[in-house]
């Protein structure tokens, strides 16, 4: 379910974790909104080189025992906007605005309406799995209310990052997790976790006739490659799509692109869209 209160924060860093080269995961001190898995954040540093602030999706949140509230990001360094936020010490401060733009909970519930029960995978590429983290938790907890098994398929180009819980609570709840890497050396230095990780990319492991839905967020082409062989398979799928934003609340159209019924601004209209219904 989408919350519809939405909050422009000032948020005080708690912690900022470098995971790989790229990625860093970075905890505010947050006391808006709970956001929905998917949903994402316009965020900027208070001292930045940027105007405008950046979406980064929601990848965990936590209400401590002493009632205080963690938002956690997890972003991949690239541009100037992430390279400030990477930047961040903590106590530093953030404005935080969301939570913005629909969640994989009304995605996924649209992909059953003929029936729940069947078999979803969650399919991401790179970054892409901070849209994930949050549904997952939100998803595992609901006792198989859309489907009774959930696989994870994550892709990454070198080292896999921010994986290892989200595979442990997918294989806990019956699951199964391939992480795929296009770096053999992956493959050595994760083997003593008993994870089933392969060499190649993680879209050319999934027999995607098994599942009623595949939900999938990353690079375009993985996306591309989910689209069509869910519609070449007839099963249901669901796509998480980037665009630059401005306002993130569907003012600007400066996130808009063409839909097959019409013009879909991504920060409102989506960022979750059924694939059969864009031009992938
Ligand atoms: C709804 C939504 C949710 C998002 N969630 C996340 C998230 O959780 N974590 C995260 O790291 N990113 C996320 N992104 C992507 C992120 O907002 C963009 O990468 C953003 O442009 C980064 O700003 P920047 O100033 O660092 O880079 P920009 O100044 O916008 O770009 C600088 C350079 O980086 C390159 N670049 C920018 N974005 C990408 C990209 N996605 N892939 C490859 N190269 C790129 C550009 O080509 C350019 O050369 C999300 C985007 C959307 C729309
Ligand atoms: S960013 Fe302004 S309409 Fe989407």
């Amino acid at each position: 379910m989408t919350h519809n209160k939405k909050s422009s924060l000032l948020c005080s860093l708690h912690s900022n974790l470098q995971l790989t080269n790229e990625a860093f995961l970075l905890t505010f001190n947050y006391a808006g909104p709970i956001p929905s898995g998917g949903q994402f954040f316009l965020v900027k540093p208070v001292l930045s080189p940027v105007f405008l602030p950046r979406p980064f999706c929601a990848f965990d949140f936590k209400e401590t025992e002493g009632g205080e509230r963690r938002i956690s990001f997890l972003i991949a360094r690239r541009g100037a906007g992430a390279q400030a936020l990477c930047a961040m010490a903590s106590g530093q401060d953030a404005v935080i605005t969301g939570p913005l733009g629909n969640c994989w909970e009304e995605a996924a519930s649209g992909a059953v309406k003929n029936g729940a029960g069947g078999r979803a995978a969650i399919v991401c590429g790179g970054v892409g799995i901070a849209a994930f983290n949050l549904w997952i938790l939100e998803t595992l907890k609901q006792e198989k209310k859309y489907f009774k098994f959930i696989d994870f398929y994550g892709g990454f180009k070198t080292e896999p990052f921010a994986f290892l819980s989200i595979a442990q609570k997918i294989e806990k709840a019956g699951g199964s997790v391939v992480i795929a890497s296009e770096n053999p050396a992956c493959n050595l230095k994760y083997q003593d976790l008993n994870f089933n990780i392969q060499n190649g990319v993680a879209t050319d492991f999934i027999d995607f006739k098994k599942y009623t839905a595949v939900f999938a967020c990353g690079p375009l082409p993985l996306l591309k490659k989910a689209a069509a062989e869910c519609a070449g398979n007839n099963v249901s799928c669901f796509v998480s799509l980037e665009k630059k934003m401005a306002c993130g609340v569907g003012a600007c159209l400066g996130c808009a692109i063409n839909g097959k019924s019409g013009s879909k601004r991504i920060c409102a209209d989506g960022p979750i869209f059924d694939a059969k219904e864009m031009f992938l």
